[in-house]
């Protein structure tokens, strides 16, 4: 009854049995493999545009690359109060944009609304010195409260943002799991909602630890620029294949989807279980792989001492997490454990 989060998953077979037919013989170096070119193009087709990628092995790389790309020392960038470059990533956006600033938004369920983010910036003023005026905006899809953004809600977030000449950032650590359930295209969940530059995650979803850092459009002209900032934060390692050997196996077919239709499904599961239990409520709408329910302590510990690993969130509830190797075994276990 492991639901602590999707990083303690295992990585899925396909992906090891990838990155060990990636390691016969000898291979160009950082980079400029075979592995990275295919995951590129499958990018490209999957995202329906001319884009380019640079592969990172942990989620907070990729923010922290993708943010120092276009904000300055001198700027700041806008996010929700709940945003993981906020509070889970011990200042690394502060220190590799080399001491931006951080603007938060509120507003309920981790999603930043129009209308904050337009009181935000319409006090902007650039030319004056005091102020650590806004260059970028970051948003996170599925949030981190485990709801989603419509490629609507995006675009008009964006429009905002451009209107006052900043880029957009989009933390995808869990992009597959915010498409599944959309109706979207990939497309439009990111470049034609006016996102720049995206984090695009895998290892949540099976990778072994693989995210793509992805330029839209104009923003491709930084790509020298992240190649720099990569190898000057020692972020590019000599043996890139084993990075491209799991991307490309991640985006073979219909893996990606699949393994993020099955945890999302789980999600869905455990809700349901959860919310025919009298006491127990929902505490956000289920949109991914994330349930987040608010429940008393007695049924928490009852249910901690007898295995079930999940934390309590810092709003009271209750986080749970599922993944691509969730069963409904686990799930059903709950059930047994409170019965
Ligand atoms: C929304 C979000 N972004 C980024 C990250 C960072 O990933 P990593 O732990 O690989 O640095 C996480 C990790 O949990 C996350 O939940």
């Amino acid at each position: 009854m492991d639901f602590s989060s999707d990083t303690s998953a295992p990585a899925h077979p396909l992906i090891l049995e990838a990155m060990a037919r990636a390691s016969q013989g000898m291979a160009p170096s950082y980079g400029a493999d075979d592995w990275c070119d295919l995951a590129r193009q499958r990018l490209r087709d999957i995202f329906e545009t001319d884009l380019e990628m640079f592969l990172v092995s942990s989620g907070t790389a990729a923010n922290a690359l993708a943010l120092s790309v276009f904000c300055p020392p001198t700027g700041s960038v806008i996010c929700h109060e709940e945003a993981h470059i906020e509070r889970d990533e011990r200042g690394a956006p502060e220190f590799f944009t080399g001491g931006a600033k951080l603007q938060l938004l509120g507003g309920p369920n981790a999603k930043i609304r129009s209308e904050d983010l337009k009181a935000a910036l319409a006090h902007r003023n650039p030319n004056f010195v005091h102020e650590t005026p806004a260059a970028m905006l970051s948003i996170t899809n599925l949030t981190e409260f485990g709801t989603r953004y419509t490629a609507q809600e995006i675009a008009a977030l964006s429009e905002l943002a451009k209107g006052h000449g900043l880029h957009v950032h989009l933390d995808g650590a869990r992009f597959a799991n915010a498409l599944v359930g959309s109706g979207s295209t990939p497309a439009e969940l990111s470049w034609k909602s006016g996102v720049d530059i995206l984090s695009f995650g895998a290892t949540k979803n099976g990778a072994l630890g693989c995210e793509a850092i992805i330029l839209f459009g104009q923003a491709r002209e930084r790509y020298p620029e992240l190649l720099a900032r990569a190898k000057r934060a020692g972020h590019m390692p000599a043996k890139m294949r084993y990075l491209g050997a799991q991307m490309t196996a991640y985006l073979d077919g219909e893996f990606w989807l699949e393994r993020a239709r099955h945890a999302n499904a789980m999600a869905q599961r455990l809700a349901g279980l959860l919310c025919g239990l009298k006491s127990v409520t929902l505490a956000q709408s289920v949109d991914g792989n994330e349930v987040f329910a608010h429940m008393s302590d007695t049924l928490f510990h009852q249910l901690v001492e007898n295995g079930l690993k999940a934390y309590r969130w810092h709003d009271g509830s209750v986080r749970f997490l599922c993944n691509w190797s969730t069963s409904e075994k686990d799930i059903n276990k709950i059930l047994l454990e409170i019965s």
